[in-house]
């Protein structure tokens, strides 16, 4: 029995002495520790020995398994040490090559104008509102003194999309889904998408406007001009003039059309302004007593202005952009000038 153990011994630390990998570490370990292994089976002859013999075997199979889960314990720690470099190495990262950086994206010209306009509205304490882009014939006509055979609708080019909807052509439709909504006092802006069957280098049939509608007790033009002239030193330049011309909308009496003096030139006159010096911004006026009534509120009570301003066109003012159509390209190489 003695020589089977010392044998089985033997074999066992040479197999560990060749193993190179842990799963033949582990195969091992199970044939001759384990519950059915080697060492298991040498013990069941334990029983046919003598009372003197049995203790003195019993101690050299605990020594005998011990040596074994010894030398299986430290090649353990050394092939696990082996593997751990191996994948190291094979991971290998050089951390001071380089990077690939592609840099951050900005906001989009036109967002970062709209951005600029609104915060410059907010903090004059007006809010902000939506509104739906497919509309229908009342809110964008009728209740804005528009109907239905009134040439006026000449003006606008619309998308019918049934004989009483619209896409929305202005977002003055949101005047009049307002003001039969709410009280006054009103101070609103309302961003927002507007299509027009109109395209050239200066026309999208798609593209933004921002409306803007205060009405309140007192409200006379010279508060409507006032706001303008802060919003213009804002998004323009603090050395910017505005210019009220007298125009004509339904749903404002009086009407005007605003310029400023030209951002490029400051006034000097160049292309962007075509040398007057001026360029023309957005339309606006008092609210017309008759829509106030439409929409429900008193005219004898309340007073109102209204403006209507297209995001592009500032944009382009702002920006010198010849093109409108730049705008909604895409060109990386374009859209980087802007990356400030
Ligand atoms: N809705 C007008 C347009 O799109 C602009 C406007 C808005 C004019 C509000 C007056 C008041 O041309």
């Amino acid at each position: 029995m003695k020589e089977k153990l010392e044998a089985m011994k033997n074999e066992a630390l040479e197999a560990i002495s060749k193993a190179n990998d842990s799963s033949s570490l582990n195969d091992i370990r199970v044939r001759y520790l384990g519950k059915s292994g080697e060492m298991t089976l040498l013990m069941r002859g334990l029983g046919n020995v003598s009372k003197e013999e049995r203790p003195i075997l019993g101690k050299m199979f605990n020594d005998v398994r011990g040596e074994i889960e010894s030398a299986l314990e430290s090649k353990t720690s050394i092939i696990v040490e082996q593997e751990k470099q191996a994948r190291l190495l094979a991971e290998d990262i050089d951390v001071t090559l380089p990077s690939t950086f592609e840099g951050f994206g900005t906001l989009h010209p036109l967002s970062k104008t709209k951005k600029e306009i609104v915060d410059t509205f907010l903090e004059m304490g007006f809010t902000v509102d939506e509104g739906p882009e497919i509309e229908t014939d009342m809110f964008n006509f009728q209740l804005l003194n528009v109907p239905k055979d009134h040439p006026a609708r000449e003006m606008q080019d619309t998308f019918y999309v049934g004989d009483e909807m619209v896409l929305r052509t202005q977002t003055s439709s949101m005047q009049a889904r307002i003001m039969t909504t709410q009280k006054p006092p009103i101070r609103v802006i309302i961003p927002g998408k507007v299509y027009r069957s109109d395209d050239d280098v200066s026309h999208s049939p798609i593209f933004h406007q921002i409306e803007g509608l205060a009405v309140d007790k007192h409200i006379t033009m010279g508060d409507l001009q006032g706001c303008l002239e802060a919003f213009a030193e804002k998004v323009f330049s603090k050395d910017t003039k505005v210019r009220l011309r007298p125009s004509y909308f339904p749903f404002t009496e009086p009407s005007v059309e605003v310029d400023v003096t030209c951002s490029v030139c400051h006034g000097k006159g160049c292309s962007v302004c075509k040398h007057t010096g001026w360029v023309e911004i957005l339309g606006a006026g008092v609210v017309n007593p008759v829509v106030l009534d439409m929409c429900g509120i008193d005219s004898k009570e309340y007073s109102g202005f209204a403006f209507g301003l297209g995001v592009e066109r500032i944009a382009m003012i702002k920006y010198g952009i010849p093109n409108i159509k730049l705008l909604y390209e895409n060109d990386v190489r374009f859209l980087k000038q802007f990356d400030k």
